[in-house]
């Protein structure tokens, strides 16, 4: 397969990067520059960005490349000296949160972020089992691998790790409007599952010390959970002297609309909230956020320091991230925009039968593609494939998520616009209506 401008990158890629890397698309596709909600590859050719969440603000958005370079200019350290950069983000992030929450950890990944989470959790709590998600993905150490049940066999897990049914209402074990005393009723069957998990970690030995939840169920295929699940969940958990953790980094940032983060949506304080990809704009930045108790009891037992965590440019960049939202009403355009397209999903879905259901809120949407309605048979993946593939050829950039790779993703940066959003609409009807021909 040659590469688009003519290079031959894709050998020179396979020679230098570990196999273990995945590349997008049939066609692979190489970008050298973006603008706002816009990528363009090296022949000039526009893409409209509807997958990636990093470039929260949209790419190489002004603010943020001023701020980044402005302070690299003049400083750039660690945490170990007074900065006010450093400070100011502690600060304004904990305003953002309900004010139990006001205590901060700067790292660089997800998955820093996770560990540290874990860690903070095992230590105050003085317990070891965690409770995760069928499904999940939560980062890629060696810890946060395992607590990522989407990503090994399930023989492999250890003992102290319990993993929910995740609240899938429309393929999973209970489903919407098949379950008599409806929400109330599912949420209780899941939360089930929840208390379940906590009992087989007794019988091995374990109290868990926490559960760990991503509040977008984003590696699951994009789940919105019955009202009432993780106010259950949490409450089982903390019923067995464990907390609870939200990993905002897909959820977050007011990723779902109308809320700057997942877990408000859903009505539980978390013990500890994670924090990563959309933070820095594009820049690496990731934090955990918790009690002023909790980091005070892990403080009395750990020292903490990460040496590119929370640097000042990192500041500068989360800082200018903050600005933005606010000051050109990102989270409102999040909402809006997506009861725009719930709206575009509803009419797709009924012109299409591949589409069994859409799923999500604001700025983040997954519409899972099935063989068979009636069954809710998912797509299998090589055609799922075939299909963000003609959508990229179209100029509209999307993914798949789920188990089954079947569900197309739709998680653009927080500026996409009506217009925007009426135009990716366009182009997925295109391309469902050449792959029914
Ligand atoms: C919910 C969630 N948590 C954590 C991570 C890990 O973040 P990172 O890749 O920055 O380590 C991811 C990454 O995809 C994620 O989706």
């Amino acid at each position: 397969m040659e590469p688009m401008n003519g290079n031959d990158l894709l050998s020179r890629r396979r020679q230098a990067l570990a196999p273990a890397y995945e590349l997008f698309y049939d066609e692979p596709i190489h970008i050298v520059r973006g603008e706002g909600v816009w990528l363009f590859d090296a022949d000039g050719r526009r893409y409209l960005d509807c997958y990636n969440n990093v470039p929260s603000v949209g790419h190489c958005h002004p603010r943020v490349v001023e701020a980044i370079a402005t302070q690299a200019r003049l400083l750039n350290t660690h945490t170990r000296y007074l900065h006010e950069k450093v400070i100011e983000l502690g600060e304004r992030l904990g305003a953002k949160f309900s004010e139990k929450l006001s205590a901060c950890w700067f790292v660089c990944t997800g998955t820093e972020a996770n560990d540290l989470a874990t860690q903070i959790a095992r230590t105050v709590t003085g317990h070891y089992g965690m409770v995760v998600s069928e499904g999940s993905y939560h980062g890629n150490s060696d810890l946060v691998l395992k607590l990522s049940t989407s990503s090994y066999p399930a023989k492999d897990r250890p003992d102290w790790l319990a993993a929910a049914t995740a609240p899938d209402t429309y393929r999973g074990p209970y489903r919407a409007g098949s379950e008599p005393g409806g929400e109330e009723a599912l949420a209780e069957r899941y939360a089930d599952s929840v208390a379940e998990g906590v009992a087989g970690l007794a019988d091995r030995g374990y109290q868990p010390a926490a559960m760990l939840v991503d509040s977008s169920w984003d590696d699951n295929g994009l789940f919105v959970p019955p009202k009432g699940y993780l106010a259950r969940a949490a409450s089982i958990v903390r019923a067995a002297g464990g907390l609870f953790i939200a990993d905002e980094v897909q959820a977050g940032y007011c990723r779902l609309g109308d809320t700057w983060w997942g877990h408000e949506r859903y009505d539980v304080v978390p013990d500890i909230v994670v924090l990563g990809k959309p933070m820095g704009g594009g820049h690496p930045v990731a934090a955990v956020v918790s009690t002023p108790e909790i980091a005070a009891a892990f403080g009395e037992k750990m020292d903490y320091f990460n040496t590119f965590g929370g640097n000042p440019v990192a500041a500068a960049a989360a800082l200018a991230v903050l600005d933005v939202i606010d000051e050109e009403g990102l989270l409102e355009n999040a909402g809006e925009v997506g009861r725009h397209l719930e709206r575009g999903f509803a009419e797709l879905a009924n012109e299409h039968p591949i589409i069994g259901d859409v799923r999500g809120s604001g700025l983040f949407w997954g519409i899972d593609l099935v063989s068979d309605r009636e069954s809710r048979q998912p797509l299998d993946r090589a055609a799922a494939k075939h299909i963000v593939s003609a959508i990229c050829r179209e100029g509209v950039l999307m993914g798949l998520m789920g188990s089954h790779g079947n569900v197309l993703k739709m998680r653009p940066p927080l500026l996409f616009g009506r217009d925007n959003a009426d135009h990716a609409l366009e182009v997925i009807d295109a391309c469902l209506k050449r792959h029914a021909s």
